[in-house]
């Protein structure tokens, strides 16, 4: 689908219906197995020797239109479907970890993603250094040691949609021989394409704005091409294993049998294979529907967006700061404007002036906002991110992510603006704010 422009490919890629009974909608294939002809068919798919399916826990024929069809939309090589975002971010670290060493990323990441780097990567021999969205080029660079083996970082972050130099993060990276990872979940690659960028890898959580109508969770992995895995750092995509043997029972390593996707076949085969985080075929048709409409939602969320934060900006009275990057006193606005273009996400922070209790009344006053935690999705939330997606995190640590006490996260969907913004005022003067607009 090389050919084809963004939307044709969102709608069309890595489906071909003459080799699916000329079915119009990727079928589901409800199977745990497939029959082969014999020893010798198994082993040809086995070996790499010809296409085919062994198990749906390592592959599945319409999760793999999933996989082409997000590989193509992001200008990768191969892309790999997992049952949830939080296996895209920990097979990523993992696979390019093999298991020990370390990780740079920052303090300004998902709620979920923190505690794994924190709390349960370090018990698996997976150190991280995590630094602030803000550190200079020179902090970067001096927090990358001899066995850090990646930079992770996410291109909007969550909640506060903060934003990095891409282009220079991958500079950097490769300057020292570690790829850099970027977690694209809220911008999705309608609004960022990171491998454009010299990011190697992409994850996302295909539960957010990929499907867009919060009805499945899955995850994705992009590569970009090969990255150049040397020996010394990344030994484990050199080492022979039985497990990638070819046709003759030989063994071979990941960058033989694979050479131009070695991360992703390590991610399947080693992985996804042995801890089992499969993506099933109904939530892959699921989210297949949703990437049919992506530019078209989130383009139509932005726009929300953006009219939600002019009435916001008329709300001083209730409102102590709004954050989002194209504002023009965000310290964000530069990057906004060289990176996204078309909007810098569809998730917005704002502070809140009332009282605990003033903060209830509002959370519960919302009609259309649900109080609820899946952003990217149609239908808009809003959500105190200290008390729950972030509430992971220890007071001390909050503050260090930069997640004020007082935030309110936004994420706006699909309904009328103008509805949007009355559900606002309603629950403003639910509130105790008074009435303004
Ligand atoms: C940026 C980001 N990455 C990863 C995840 C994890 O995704 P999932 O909930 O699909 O496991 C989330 C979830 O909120 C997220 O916001």
């Amino acid at each position: 689908m090389a050919e084809y422009k963004f939307d044709t490919v969102k709608v069309r890629g890595g489906y071909n219906s003459r080799e699916h009974n000329n079915s119009v909608a990727v079928p589901i294939y409800a199977t745990a197995a497939y029959d082969f002809d014999g020893y010798d068919h198994f082993n040809r798919i086995r070996a790499g020797a010809e296409l085919g399916y062994l198990y749906t826990r390592v592959a599945n024929p319409t999760v793999a239109v999933l996989e082409a069809r997000v590989a193509a939309l992001d200008g990768g090589v191969a892309a790999i479907g997992l049952a949830s975002g939080m296996a895209a971010v920990s097979y990523s670290i993992l696979a390019v970890t093999g298991g020990n060493g370390r990780i740079l990323s920052t303090k300004q990441i998902y709620g979920g993603s923190f505690d794994l780097e924190n709390d349960l990567f370090p018990s698996l021999g997976v150190d991280f250094d995590l630094i602030s969205h803000k550190s200079s080029p020179d902090e970067w660079e001096a927090n990358i040691k001899e066995d850090t083996k990646a930079i992770f970082v996410e291109s909007i972050s969550n909640p506060g949609a903060k934003l990095l130099d891409i282009d220079a993060l991958a500079e950097l990276a490769h300057s020292h021989g570690i790829p850099l990872i970027v977690d694209n979940t809220f911008a999705t690659p309608y609004l960022f394409r990171p491998l454009e960028h010299g990011a190697d890898i992409v994850v996302y959580s295909a539960t957010k704005g990929l499907n867009g109508h919060g009805n499945a969770i899955g995850g994705v992995i992009v590569e970009g091409k090969p990255f150049a895995w040397t020996e010394k750092k990344f030994p484990h995509f050199h080492k022979r294993h039985w497990v990638t043997r070819d046709l003759h029972d030989e063994e071979r390593s990941f960058a033989e049998a694979f050479a131009q996707m070695p991360f992703t076949a390590y991610v399947r085969t080693t992985l996804l294979a042995y801890l089992g985080a499969a993506l099933s075929p109904y939530d892959a048709q699921l989210i297949l529907i949703g990437l049919e409409t992506l530019s078209e939602r989130v383009s139509k969320q932005i726009a929300n967006t953006r009219k939600i934060i002019e009435y916001l900006k008329t709300r001083e009275d209730a409102v102590s700061w709004i954050s989002y990057p194209e504002l023009e006193d965000s310290e964000y606005k530069p990057l906004a404007n060289k990176y996204f273009p078309n909007g810098a996400g569809t998730v917005l922070t704002f502070g809140f002036k009332g009282n605990d209790e003033q903060l209830n009344k509002l959370l519960k006053a919302t009609k259309i906002f649900g109080y609820q935690v899946n952003v990217g999705d149609a239908k808009s939330l809003i959500v105190n991110s200290p008390k729950t997606t972030h509430g992971e995190l220890r007071p001390h640590e909050l503050a260090e992510a930069d997640i004020r006490p007082d935030t309110i996260r936004l994420s706006l969907g699909l309904e009328d603006a103008e509805d949007l913004i009355a559900d606002l005022e309603q629950a403003f003067s639910e509130a105790g704010f008074k009435t303004i607009n």
